[in-house]
């Protein structure tokens, strides 16, 4: 069977596993700026509140799911209520497109890694990044003006991709978890030692964590955190449900909840501090103070970090390069997550093994995903990820909460998890913020995002959201309809 080879060889390779996922871009580029822009250090108070209410207690429910039906996301959702097949194939195709553009910005920093150890972005950075090597274009007729070089970064890393996907699950994924996440901490350890020791480190310090405590009564910081911790966990993504799958019968989820919730903090505010302090390094050179430097996103790596690079000498030639790969070993392991629940959902319904499907799959992103080697590429990423992370996903999130915790019952798996746990015991606390606050929350980040969409998109954005909105809905449908191979599929037992 196909699913024996789905299997996890060792708790320590699930939960290095998941820090991969979680630990990626989000860390790196969003987070400092979120935490800056959102009151500093008062932020800290709106983040734990959102990790505590909501980043653990719906990790443990993915996972309590997950591990309860030992399968693929769309056929736990087909089993819940067979009417529902099509809500099971919604999050991992919405998943499975975060992963096309994912690709397009792990071929950008492949180039970053080559171009950091000859400082090859020149003296200006930012035409650099947009002008020659994006060649950015804000028409359609972008789309003609082909970047063979992009291709090609983009085609090393689908290459990487399928070399450690296609194989078992522990002889890939698992083995690679196993070295590139621990090597991913400690590449990021030296960087921000290094940071902190440069001058003018400490302005960048006190300029993030500068606590501005009258914004915590404003709703937009808590929604800031709400929509940090849905991401940077990549929490409700069917991810953390198909790992769970994956795991032998003796896992204790809470507590691989808690370390993985840890690890990811610890990793993002590790990486704020490395930020700040070579932000404020930069501030001291060039006299521009922090707040006029500070961005994220493309902007905050592509842009900034190189022109830092520029002017610190030769230590940038140590620097530029274990940077460069940090962000790339980051958003590989988040990448190779992204494949796991379409795969093994098709897997399941089409009887296909687990080398095939990531074969085609692999095959099928990589093609697709070279609309993103052109000149009008970086504003269709643009408008897909924000399509993408702040309406699909989050609408999935709060179904699979719905479904999860009240049509299946959250109820159901609270004695055999907590009879595996070594430390905190799941009670009624639990119902209450799985089943309640959890989805009124998450509803109301939902609404603020489909707003803030509506209210600043351009013409070229809407066209491009409900074409990725069509496509979405369509490929769901596809899947949802075509007729199963695996007799298993129709099975409809559980586990608990
Ligand atoms: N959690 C990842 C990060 O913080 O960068 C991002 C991510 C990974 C988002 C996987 C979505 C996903 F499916």
């Amino acid at each position: 069977m196909s699913q024996d080879k789905n299997e996890w060889g060792s708790n320590l390779s699930f939960i290095l596993a998941m820090i991969g996922s979680a630990v990626g871009l989000g860390n790196i580029w969003r987070y400092p700026y979120v935490l800056y822009s959102n009151g500093g250090g008062a932020f800290y108070i709106p983040y734990i509140v959102a990790i505590l209410l909501m980043g653990i207690p719906f990790l443990i429910l993915e996972y309590g799911v997950g591990y309860n039906f030992k399968s693929s996301f769309a056929k736990a959702v087909k089993k819940i209520n067979s009417k529902w097949e099509y809500l099971g194939w919604f999050l991992p195709v919405a998943v499975f497109m975060i992963m096309i553009y994912y690709s397009a910005i792990l071929g950008w920093d492949g180039i970053y890694i080559i171009l950091s150890f000859f400082k090859g972005w020149g003296a200006d950075p930012n035409v650099y990044f947009t002008t020659t090597l994006l060649q950015s274009s804000d028409s359609y007729m972008g789309l003609l003006q082909f970047i063979p070089l992009i291709a090609v970064a983009m085609l090393v890393g689908w290459v990487i991709i399928w070399f450690i996907s296609h194989r078992d699950l522990e002889e890939g994924l698992g083995k690679v978890s196993k070295v590139l996440v621990p090597l991913l901490f400690v590449i990021m350890v030296i960087i921000v030692g290094f940071s902190l020791t440069l001058p003018g480190a400490s302005i960048g310090l006190a300029e993030l964590f500068n606590p501005d405590w009258s914004l915590l009564g404003n709703f937009e910081i808590w929604m800031a955190a709400f929509g940090q911790i849905v991401f940077s966990l990549s929490l409700g993504m069917s991810i953390a449900f198909t790992y769970a799958s994956y795991t032998k019968d003796d896992a204790d989820l809470i507590t691989n909840t808690i370390s993985i919730a840890l690890a990811n903090s610890l990793f993002e505010n590790f990486a704020a501090l490395g930020v700040f302090s070579i932000l404020g390094y930069m501030s001291l050179q060039s006299g521009t103070p922090v707040a006029e430097l500070v961005t994220q996103g493309t902007g905050l790596v592509f842009v900034v970090y190189p022109t830092v690079f520029n002017v610190l000498g030769q230590w940038a030639y140590v620097l530029g390069p274990l940077f460069f790969l940090t962000v790339y070993l980051a958003g590989l392991t988040s990448i190779l997550s992204t494949i796991e629940p379409l795969s093994f959902s098709i897997q399941n319904k089409f009887g296909l093994t687990r080398s095939k499907t990531m074969t085609i799959l692999i095959i099928f992103g990589a093609v697709i995903s070279m609309m993103y080697a052109t000149a009008y590429g970086g504003s269709i990423l643009g408008f897909v990820d924000t399509f993408i992370n702040q309406i699909a996903i989050l609408f999935g999130v709060i179904l699979e909460c719905i479904i999860f915790a009240w049509i299946f019952k959250a109820e159901k798996f609270i004695d055999f998890l907590n009879s595996k746990s070594r430390t905190i015991k799941l009670g009624k606390w639990w119902l209450l913020i799985v089943k309640y606050i959890l989805p009124i929350f998450i509803s109301i980040v939902w609404i603020g995002g489909m707003f803030d969409v509506i209210k600043n998109a351009s013409f070229d954005q809407m066209l491009f959201t409900i074409l990725a909105a069509a496509i979405l809905l369509i490929t769901t449908l596809v899947f949802t309809v075509l007729p199963a191979k695996n007799p298993e599929w129709e099975n409809t037992e559980e586990r608990v």
